[in-house]
């Protein structure tokens, strides 16, 4: 959908409006450093050119209407009525996002309503956060709608807290962080506990990175990863237990928890210690790699995290391990492994540029064979992250 087409829909939800303006925020996919964001650890995500485009007008009666060109429900709400409605389904992160904003005197006291169409071309519900996309793309328009220059780490951070608390997803930072930071060409190294980051140039010429969705969906707020969280809160609980001064388990050095690890009774709470701690360290060794754009090294470690992930961590499943296995025997293909949360979802690749059309020739026919999936490819290119897109 073009702009043209975008503007003449939105004129059809909500009449003719002289003074729309356009933001974007992107969907992200993480290089290395899985289920490590909520343990205050590192991850290593880069944004896409692939996420929301929200169109918006400003409103004086009070009310806000969300409409998407993707899903048929259509939401209105009035700027003090901003409750969580199940039906409205995704209409929900939007709300939260300006639940929160409201929190600030500068949007409570100049916001006066909104009219957001949204278009977007993440594939919904793969792990490639298009959730924290709408909230991000929302967060900035409405702020930047009422003048306001609020930070864009604070509108990551808001767009989390919507998340967590409005939508009652416990997820970490790291999509929100992604999806508002990111920059084109490069990937972002980030402290989840502390936030601090660096921008890595993601520069590797001659691969490509390839992400394949399993398009088996994935249910975030219903799945594992509550599970997942709370058996790492136990682990660290037991660590403490010896080591009082770790405050996350992103702190714990791979060599103090081979020093410790006997303190912990059950194999499967060690295992997801093992998991965090290695793939912590991995990412650290991984973005040295890429610094010194030694990609062959960097794919090792995708190769280690996806192993990790699969026998530690346990949160693949056939569908992410068949795409895991089939990828790594394509020639050209340096590096692989899933992406996200897990348990369905996506995995990404870095394949040599002459080996993609053959990596997806036989991993789309492998995988389907042996899943009854078919796979949906899509050769990405690292993007900005959120932004208002001017000179309509
Ligand atoms: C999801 C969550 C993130 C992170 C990943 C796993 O994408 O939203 O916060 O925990 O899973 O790395």
């Amino acid at each position: 959908m073009d702009i043209n087409q975008l503007k003449t829909r939105f004129a059809e939800e909500f009449g003719g409006h002289q003074d729309v303006r356009l933001f974007f925020a992107p969907g992200r996919v993480n290089l290395i450093g899985e289920h490590t964001d909520y343990n205050g650890g590192y991850v290593f995500p880069a944004a896409l050119t692939y996420g929301t485009w929200a169109l918006v007008t400003p409103r004086q009666d009070g009310k806000l209407r969300f409409v998407s060109t993707h899903f048929n429900v259509k939401a209105e709400c009035s700027l003090d009525q901003l409750v969580y409605v199940k039906e409205e389904d995704w209409a929900n992160y939007p709300k939260g996002v300006i639940s929160k904003l409201l929190t600030y005197p500068s949007i409570s006291s100049s916001l006066r309503g909104a009219d957001i169409l949204y278009y977007g071309n993440i594939p919904n519900g793969a792990g490639l956060s298009s959730s924290a996309s709408i909230e991000l793309v929302t967060a900035l328009a409405i702020s930047r709608l009422v003048n306001s220059d609020i930070p864009m780490i604070e509108l990551v951070q808001l767009s989390q807290q919507a998340e967590n608390q409005f939508v009652g997803v416990n997820c970490g930072i790291m999509d929100q962080f992604a999806v508002g930071m990111g920059k084109k060409d490069h990937a972002m190294l980030l402290k989840c506990d502390t936030l601090q980051y660096d921008y890595v140039p993601f520069q590797a010429n001659g691969y490509k990175l390839v992400i394949t969705n399993t398009n088996k969906r994935r249910g975030l707020a219903d799945s594992k990863y509550n599970e997942r969280r709370s058996e790492c809160e136990q682990g660290l609980l037991q660590i403490q237990k010896v080591l009082p001064y770790i405050l996350s388990l992103g702190d714990l050095r791979y060599a103090e928890w081979e020093q410790v690890r006997g303190v912990i009774q059950s194999d499967v709470i060690r295992n997801r210690v093992e998991h965090v701690v290695s793939e912590n360290e991995r990412v650290l060794l991984a973005t040295r790699s890429l610094k010194e754009n030694d990609l062959i090294s960097f794919g090792q470690y995708m190769l280690q995290s996806h192993e990790s992930l699969r026998d530690l961590y346990e949160v693949t499943g056939l569908e992410l391990d068949t795409l895991f296995e089939e990828a790594a025997k394509v020639p050209g293909c340096v590096g692989t492994r899933m992406t996200g949360a897990g348990f369905g979802g996506c995995n990404v690749s870095l394949v040599r540029e002459e080996a993609v059309e053959e990596f997806k020739k036989r991993v789309a026919e492998n995988y389907t064979l042996r899943t009854g999936f078919i796979p949906d490819f899509y050769v990405c290119e690292v993007g900005d992250g959120a932004k208002e897109i001017t000179g309509l």
